[in-house]
């Protein structure tokens, strides 16, 4: 059998590699799936250029990493639908209706934090996309773990988050269908902080800017730390930037990374992309009881009261 010749050419040092010389739209070589899970979990995200994959061809090479996420998180109408397995991240307008996820991604995130089980990784295919700009960013998460004080580190150690849908950024601007479907299927999920990656056994802290405080404390408290942490997480150099190509392919670990969408594009022109969610390997959320009431003290009682 020929062997493929797999060139991996690191892009940063946060994160981020190009992986040339394969055709994901044949079967893998047990050699060359294992050359990419090597650079998947060094690199953390991997692009893969010149693909022109159809969507049975990216649910096939997605499930080589794992189970796929059913997606019962998004709204039907945002999903494929001949292949409930692939979100379609589209701005275009479908008969004189803006799609479901015209705007998704632009705030710092990990997938599916709001569901009880974060995806393991995602798989993106570049379909259609603006002359310039529309850019995606990733942060290492390891990175930045691994530079706070122990002192913060220590703090962080027990420390669980509140993962909120309705802080997705622009989700008001979707259609009230959508935004319907997100909020009942997807309501708040406590997460712990701090993440133990199962296969690198390195720490990395997952907040982002979904999280709308940590349990047991003030909504000041938690405002003040989220902004440390997400601000330290996003430094630059913790940073990866890729700009799309047609037909670029993006594998990335959600497992020990967030990332960011950029809206800095022509609305008018189309940017398309077709999403496969790898499933999280673990359950790790819990359903957060919303306090039946504004008053500060009832309220402060009540998330005391999950911690
Ligand atoms: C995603 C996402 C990034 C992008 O697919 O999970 O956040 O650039 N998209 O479209
Ligand atoms: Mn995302």
């Amino acid at each position: 059998m020929e062997m493929s010749q797999i060139e991996i050419i690191p892009f940063g040092f946060a994160a981020g590699a190009e992986v040339r010389g394969l055709d994901l739209s044949k079967p893998l070589e047990p050699a060359d799936l294992a050359t990419i899970k090597a650079a998947w979990l060094k690199h953390l995200v991997l692009v893969f250029p010149d693909q022109d994959l159809s969507a049975e061809d990216q649910i096939a090479f997605s499930r080589n990493f794992g189970e796929l996420d059913p997606q019962e998180s998004q709204a039907p109408e945002t999903l494929h639908p001949d292949h409930r397995e692939i979100l379609v991240l589209s701005n275009k307008v479908e008969s004189g209706k803006k799609s479901g996820t015209h705007n998704s991604g632009r705030n710092w995130h990990t997938d599916l934090t709001y569901t009880s089980r974060p995806a393991k990784g995602a798989i993106l295919h570049c379909k259609e996309k603006p002359s310039v700009g529309g850019d995606t960013m990733w942060a290492n998460l390891y990175l930045a773990y691994e530079t706070l004080n122990p002192n913060i580190q220590q703090l962080l150690e027990e420390l669980e988050a509140i993962h909120d849908v309705t802080l997705i950024r622009g989700l008001e601007q979707r259609s009230p269908d959508v935004i319907a479907e997100m909020k009942q299927r997807n309501p708040p999920m406590i997460h712990p902080v701090i993440r133990l990656h199962p296969e690198t056994k390195r720490k990395s802290y997952l907040v982002g800017e979904r999280v709308r405080g940590f349990v047991g404390m003030s909504d000041e408290e938690s405002r003040h730390l989220i902004n440390m942490l997400n601000e330290h997480a996003t430094k630059p150099e913790f940073v990866f930037r890729h700009r799309w190509r047609l037909g670029d392919v993006v594998m990335w670990d959600n497992r020990c990374t967030s990332h960011v969408a950029l809206g800095d594009f022509d609305q008018t022109q189309p940017r398309v992309m077709f999403r496969c969610s790898l499933e999280g390997e673990e359950e790790t959320g819990r359903p957060f009881e919303r306090p039946q009431t504004d008053d500060r003290a009832a309220m402060a009682q009540a998330v005391a009261a999950v911690s």
